[in-house]
């Protein structure tokens, strides 16, 4: 069996991504400080894959701590999931995102490179797409400036690994540029946890439902989009998951000294009120909701040109919007009980 170290698998999308390993024959290996994550996690990823899977608490730019676990572990790659995401706070503390996503990177490719574990999968964002000027975005379209130090960072990181496979490294490496994940497990046992007022809208949209937050704002109606409201292109977390599982297989196929970058998104835009009377017509619920001001600095629109990941990693997403939808405010209920 393969062992696969996840930084940050306690985290939203790690956690459902150490499932799909389960599934595919993978024991993942969790490092997470739990920094944004609960370690209750743990058990219940033991309750729907029936594995223990190893858990290591701490910090994974601790070379100390990934020596002990190449100790006990022969790895054969590395899912790195683990950062700081909240594109507000990177503006008020971008030292702090620096340090953590930049830094734990640095970090694990010395240690990958002294083990030689080649095989790496890295967490990137369509924010290094910043406005788009064509649309859908392919991973040819220019990145832009950031919006934010957050989003700097993932363009930072990109930019390392390919310089690092310049340098005749043997790494495998993928980028993959994440659109916007929301869902959960279809069981509801683990999904988002978001700390503090959500910024995202989907856990928005659920906690409203849920009664922790009085209202929904729109943030805009009067953009150029068919409503009005902005364009985004939703993932259900599953799928995403499952193109990690294929990242990883591809690049086991793979010589030495390689490098490529996919979007991982549906290939389709819906409005911020679409996800909205959506929501409300899969779950049978009447959201309460305003029209607002813009946020400043969205995005407008943007979604992804999925062809490459399809036809190269064989990777098709198989969850609706609605799906989506319903397994948000399955997991949001759970979390009240
Ligand atoms: P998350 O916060 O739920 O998960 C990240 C996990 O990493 C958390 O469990 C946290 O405790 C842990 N962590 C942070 N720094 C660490 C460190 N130095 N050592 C060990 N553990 C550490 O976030 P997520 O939504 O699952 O995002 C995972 C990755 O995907 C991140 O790199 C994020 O930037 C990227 N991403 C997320 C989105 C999104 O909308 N969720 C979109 C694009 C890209
Ligand atoms: C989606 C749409 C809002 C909340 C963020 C990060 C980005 C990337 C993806 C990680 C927007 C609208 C939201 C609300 C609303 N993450 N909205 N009311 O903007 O795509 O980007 O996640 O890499 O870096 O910035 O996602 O969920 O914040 O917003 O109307 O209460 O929902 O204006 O149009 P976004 P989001």
């Amino acid at each position: 069996m393969k062992n696969i170290l996840i930084t940050g698998g306690a985290g939203y999308i790690g956690s459902h991504t150490a499932v799909e390993l389960v599934k595919a024959g993978y024991r993942p290996i969790i490092i997470d400080d739990l920094s944004n994550s609960q370690k209750a996690v743990l058990e219940r990823l033991q309750e729907i894959t029936g594995m223990d899977i190893p858990f290591y608490l701490g910090d994974c730019s601790n070379r100390s701590l990934l020596e002990q676990i190449a100790k006990d572990y022969e790895l054969s790659g590395v899912i790195h999931f683990a950062a700081f995401k909240a594109v507000g706070e990177s503006t008020q503390e971008p030292l702090k995102y620096y340090k953590n996503n930049v830094g734990s990177l640095l970090v694990l490719l010395e240690f990958m490179e002294a083990h030689s574990i080649l095989d790496l999968v890295f967490s990137s964002s369509c924010t290094v797409y910043g406005q788009p000027d064509v649309l859908p975005v392919t991973e040819d379209t220019p990145r832009k400036d950031a919006e934010s130090p957050y989003g700097n960072t993932k363009k930072v990181c990109e930019d390392i690994l390919v310089d690092l496979i310049k340098s005749k490294s043997v790494l495998r490496i993928i980028s993959l540029r994440y659109f916007n994940p929301i869902g959960a497990h279809p069981s509801g046992k683990i999904g988002e946890l978001p700390s503090g007022v959500p910024n995202n809208l989907v856990p928005f949209v659920t906690q409203t439902a849920a009664g922790i937050r009085k209202k929904l704002t729109v943030f805009g109606d009067d953009y150029d989009t068919p409503d009005g409201s902005c364009v985004r292109d939703f993932i259900h977390v599953m799928d995403l998951a499952d193109a990690h599982v294929k990242a990883l297989t591809y690049l086991e196929n793979k010589t030495p000294n390689f490098y490529d970058v996919f979007n991982v998104g549906t290939g389709d835009g819906n409005t911020v009120l679409e996800v909205i009377h959506t929501f409300e017509e899969v779950n049978d619920i009447k959201l309460n909701y305003e029209i607002g001001p813009r946020r400043p600095g969205d995005v407008v629109k943007i979604w992804a040109d999925t062809t490459k990941i399809n036809q190269v990693l064989g990777w098709h997403p198989k969850y609706s919007l609605a799906d989506s939808l319903r397994d948000s405010w399955n997991w949001e209920k759970k979390l009240k009980e």
